[in-house]
């Protein structure tokens, strides 16, 4: 008989665990890395210069992350004591699955929804229900319809990844109203930095009007901080106060703060990204679109496209951009087995990515 001990939820022998986008290949000598939704512009010179300033590695952090909080509350014109910073959004999306849906309660999220829902209800016992997506777009009715009296969150990440999809202020609203009071709402707008639509709400004023919605951010993706590991939540008293009790005492670094409070004051830093994104989100899906390839809508800063079955199919296109040190994301683990993802990068690199992908349809 076997003595390995067993975790207490079963279902975290269920967990296919997450892959990160990969950042070498074996052989090739240039590598162009669009696997992470990172930004290309790298982090504000600010958080860098303040990072190289930073000499208090022996102390712990401060604990209450009080002032990234100020600063990002000044940045956003939000209440501070209603922020709570994690390492990372990841952390925050578990600690709510932890504290509200553990042990049988159901999350719930759309088909292609972000692969990290699926992953913490596992982890805490939770159970993980999907909605059909329509097009590739997050489907209200199809999540209310897949309400039960055992839904406890319902995630839905606005814009999307991998689709790069959005719904409107006005269905977040929908959503929310249809949604039973005891139901949290959580509004993971980790890419809302590069969304421009003016029908588009990243969540904060449903946090603003109720007391059951949650928003989540990040400084890993437009903020280029991914590798310090910083993110937010800002929600209500209540969910403030108990993801508060849950969370780790020094959760986020001490230089993870410190590069968090230069970088959310640079927002002149911020809008180059953006500008730089906007101009991409223009030109390259027509020339992608020129290949013979399907771009599908996008809004954040990575694009979901299609390939056809055959020779010139999603698989053979990976391997062949590989060779090549083009690395996108592969996306079958999203249910999305005939699409790549590909982040937006540097003018240089968007350029090897189509010259690779023409040598590829050719
Ligand atoms: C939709 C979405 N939410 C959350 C995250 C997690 O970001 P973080 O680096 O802050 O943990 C990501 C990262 O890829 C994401 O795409």
């Amino acid at each position: 008989m076997s003595s390995r001990p067993l975790p207490q939820h079963k279902s975290i022998l269920d967990i296919a665990p997450y892959v990160g986008g990969k950042s070498s290949v074996a052989g090739a000598k240039q590598i162009i890395k669009l696997s992470s939704n990172e930004t290309p512009l790298g982090a504000s010179p600010k958080a860098i210069d303040a990072l190289r300033d930073f000499d208090a590695l022996h102390r712990y952090p401060d604990g209450g992350c009080t002032l990234l909080r100020n600063a990002i509350a000044e940045v956003h014109g939000l209440p501070a004591e209603r922020i709570v910073c994690g390492a990372g959004s990841d952390e925050l999306i578990g600690l709510l699955i932890h504290a509200y849906a553990g042990n049988g309660g159901e999350v719930l999220y759309s088909e292609h929804g972000f692969l990290m829902y699926k992953i913490y209800a596992q982890s805490f016992g939770a159970i993980p229900v999907t909605a059909p997506e329509t097009g590739l777009c997050t489907d209200v009715d199809a999540l209310l319809a897949a309400v039960t009296p055992r839904t406890k969150i319902v995630f839905v990440a606005n814009p999307n990844n991998p689709t790069g999809s959005y719904i409107t202020a006005a269905e977040l609203k929908r959503l929310r109203d249809g949604l039973p009071a005891h139901v949290i709402l959580a509004v993971d707008s980790a890419y809302a930095e590069y969304v421009s639509e003016l029908d588009y709400s990243n969540g904060e004023a449903l946090v603003d009007s109720t007391d059951n919605t949650v928003m989540f951010r990040t400084f890993s993706k437009i903020y280029g901080l991914a590798g310090l590991r910083v993110g937010w939540a800002y929600g209500p008293e209540g969910i403030v106060d108990i993801l508060n009790r849950v969370r780790s005492p020094f959760n986020v670094s001490s230089v993870a703060q410190v590069a968090g409070i230069a970088a959310v004051r640079d927002q002149a830093h911020i809008a180059k990204a953006r500008a730089h994104n906007d101009a991409c989100l223009k030109s390259l899906p027509p020339k992608l679109s020129a290949l013979g390839l399907k771009v599908y809508p996008s809004v954040g800063n990575f694009l979901l496209i299609e390939f056809p079955e055959g020779k010139h199919c999603a698989e053979n296109a990976n391997d062949f951009l590989l060779k090549r040190g083009v690395i996108l994301r592969a996306v079958g683990n999203y249910g999305l087995p005939y699409c790549l993802r590909a982040t937006i990068g540097l003018d240089a690199e968007n350029k090897a990515l189509l010259e690779a992908l023409t040598e590829f349809m050719a």
